[in-house]
């Protein structure tokens, strides 16, 4: 058996960002446009009036400030209230494609390595933009990297989950090189006028290569010392897009067909579940909490992070111990855990203990402990 280690990770952003102010400015713009056209049926009882957004609430509930978008003016836009993308040929690279070969290229560059050395790619993210062929397939080939190439979601999951499937293929011998891309294009998905989570997500794509220690080249390790995986079903994060809708007849733009969550009930079940995840996790290993260095968690909620480590290590912590990306980005689904790994690891020394861990729709925690080599 072969030992996996992390050795380079690359992160591709959009240029452009959306301000909390910006947001709301444009919610409200919609709700009062929505408001005025429908003042009969508000009258009347009817119709719920739309109630404007506020910045003081996203900062406060979420910790949320900006998020990065591909598309701004189409999201602004209170007549639109979604991105506008344009759609590309078929003999044209794919937007999914062309973020994950953006950052896969960072990823494979830190690493010291190029596409050619490459014989695995996971696509792993919390929606494909197609059926098939499989993104990760189409990935491979622009990125010219051999072997095979599958796309995997596991929702806010899908790069911990990745970065299993990436460290046995490697421990097996089924491949030496693995690339993981997470290109989350959230504004996608998002429900951009409903106040509940309009400010929730923002687009990025991550990439980590994964493979054998004996081999690597690169001057950064960390080896992967362990993988723990769990799922637990629930509704309270759904979105029901999917292709049986135009055979069932129904609205290709109803609510459910974009992302839903029953927030609260989200952060009062996930927050224990992902706590004992962790620890169990390292009692595995032979790991106190305290002795770990640092958490990289799923981005989703300030609060939710702070009481994860605190459940964990008994303490107020701050952002040495667990960093937070999310004020900068917003959710960006699978990408969170892996942002604050990229960002937040250059002062770490030889010996130092970590926790990737991701926790979300499924629900699904998975969890990846490294220590630096
Ligand atoms: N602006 C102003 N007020 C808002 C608002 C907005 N954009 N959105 C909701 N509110 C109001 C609600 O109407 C409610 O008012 P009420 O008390 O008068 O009924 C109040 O704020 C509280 O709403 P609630 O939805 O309970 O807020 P919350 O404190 O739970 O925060 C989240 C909402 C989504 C930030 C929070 O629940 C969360 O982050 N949960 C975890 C989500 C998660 O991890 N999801 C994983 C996704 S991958």
């Amino acid at each position: 058996m072969k030992d996996p280690v992390i050795t380079g990770t690359g992160l591709w952003r959009p240029e452009n960002t959306i301000s909390n102010a910006e947001l709301v400015a444009s919610f409200n713009a919609y709700a009062d446009l929505q408001n005025a056209q429908h003042a009969g049926e508000i009258a009347a009882g009817t119709r719920p009036a739309i109630v404007h957004s506020s910045v003081e609430f996203i900062e406060k509930a979420s910790g949320i400030r900006q998020r990065y978008v591909i598309d701004k003016a189409g999201v602004l836009d209170p007549a639109r209230m979604r991105p506008r993308l344009e759609p590309r040929r078929d003999d044209e690279l794919s937007l999914m494609a062309e973020i994950a070969v953006a950052a896969g290229r960072r990823a494979l560059a830190a690493a010291g390595r190029s596409a050619s050395d490459v014989d695995a790619v996971l696509c792993a993210a919390a929606n494909m933009q197609r059926a098939y062929p499989a993104m990760a397939v189409e990935i491979q080939q622009a990125l010219g990297a051999g072997g095979y190439g599958f796309d995997m979601n596991v929702a806010c999951s899908s790069a911990t989950f990745a970065l299993e499937q990436a460290a046995n293929a490697v421990r097996c011998g089924t491949a030496k090189c693995v690339l993981i891309v997470n290109p989350e294009i959230t504004s996608a998905h998002l429900e951009w006028r409903d106040r509940d989570c309009h400010f929730i997500f923002g687009d990025v794509c991550t990439a980590i290569v994964v493979e054998a220690a004996g081999t690597a080249i690169g001057s950064e390790r960390w080896s992967i010392d362990g993988t723990q995986l769990a799922t637990l079903f629930s509704n309270n994060i759904r979105n029901n897009a999917g292709f049986l809708n135009r055979c069932e007849d129904t609205d290709p733009d109803a609510r459910d067909k974009t992302f839903m969550q029953e927030g609260r009930k989200v952060f009062k079940e996930v927050v224990p579940m992902a706590a004992a995840h962790i620890e169990r996790h390292l009692a595995r290993l032979g790991h106190e909490p305290t002795k770990v260095r640092r958490f990289w968690l799923h981005q989703a909620n300030l609060g939710m992070n702070q009481l994860v480590v605190k459940k964990l290590v008994g303490r107020d912590v701050g952002d040495d111990l667990a960093p937070i990306i999310l004020s900068e980005y917003a959710n960006t689904a699978s990408a969170g855990s892996i942002i604050a790994f990229h960002e937040h690891r250059a002062d770490l020394r030889a010996g130092d203990l970590g926790v990737i861990c991701s926790f979300g729709a499924g629900y699904s925690v998975g969890s990846v402990v490294v220590t630096k080599l």
